[in-house]
């Protein structure tokens, strides 16, 4: 059974419709791409999933149950966590106070700020530095933080690597990594291949609202040529 399963799915902006019958699984455990170019419809799809935007056809299922008609705030409850495309960080509030905001939101379990210092140790050391004077890759990394302080079963990340520096891109795949392999499903939207082929089992390529492609990274490899015009500006 798929932790998450959106099923057939039609979602509209207003008139416009914006994502057109849209299939997609997240197995339990499992690091999984969403990868196309800009206005393709990733986080349009990752608003659908967390409940953001409703559906005007088709289904979500979580752990095999029907969520099609539940609020973010309940899909949170179950197990979603969402790391937005602009990090969405307290300016005015410091590491450590937006770690702990994170913390009386969330589900319990086995993810506290002490877990999170220990797999983002530049977070810890820059525990009193307020968020508008971090770096891009700070952000990032207190953004993923606080999303696992919601004890998720399945972290969504929007375009997590966007415009960070290969080295702080390598601390995050690490971290990617580190995060999946104590049990969290992992949905990584990306514009290009780069951290989907180092991470994720499968991929879905999305254009003009449609999954395009999707398959086993193998595959990809296969089609990469095809895919690299799906994806390219
Ligand atoms: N709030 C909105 N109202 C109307 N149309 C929107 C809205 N947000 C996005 N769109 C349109 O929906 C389509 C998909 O946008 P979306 O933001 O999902 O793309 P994306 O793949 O996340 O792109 P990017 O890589 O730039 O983040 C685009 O045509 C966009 O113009
Ligand atoms: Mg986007």
């Amino acid at each position: 059974m798929s932790l998450l399963q959106m099923r057939n799915c039609d979602v509209y902006y207003g008139k416009a419709k914006t994502l057109h019958d849209i299939s997609l699984d997240v197995e339990e455990g499992e690091i999984v791409s969403l990868i196309g170019r800009n206005g393709a419809g990733k986080s349009t799809l990752i608003k659908a999933i967390i409940g953001l935007m409703g559906l005007e056809r088709g289904e979500r299922l979580f752990d095999g149950r029907d969520v099609t008609g539940l609020a973010p705030e309940a899909l949170s409850r179950l197990g979603i966590a969402f790391v937005p495309e602009n990090r969405r960080i307290f300016a005015a509030l410091n590491v450590d106070e937006n770690l702990r905001i994170a913390t009386v939101m969330g589900r319990t379990g086995a993810w506290d700020l002490r877990r999170i210092y220990r797999l983002f140790p530049r977070l810890e050391e820059r525990k009193d530095t307020p968020g508008d004077a971090l770096s891009g890759g700070e952000q990032q990394m207190l953004a993923v933080g606080r999303g696992l302080l919601t004890n998720p079963r399945l972290l969504l990340l929007d375009e997590p690597t966007e415009g960070l520096a290969p080295l702080i891109v390598q601390d995050l795949v690490a971290a990617m990594a580190a995060i999946n392999a104590e049990g969290v499903a992992i949905l990584l939207v990306e514009q290009n291949l780069k951290v989907p082929l180092k991470l994720a089992q499968r991929q879905y390529v999305i254009d003009n609202g449609r999954i395009q492609w999707h398959g086993q990274t193998g595959e990809l490899l296969e089609n990469q040529e095809k895919i690299e015009a799906l994806i390219s500006l």
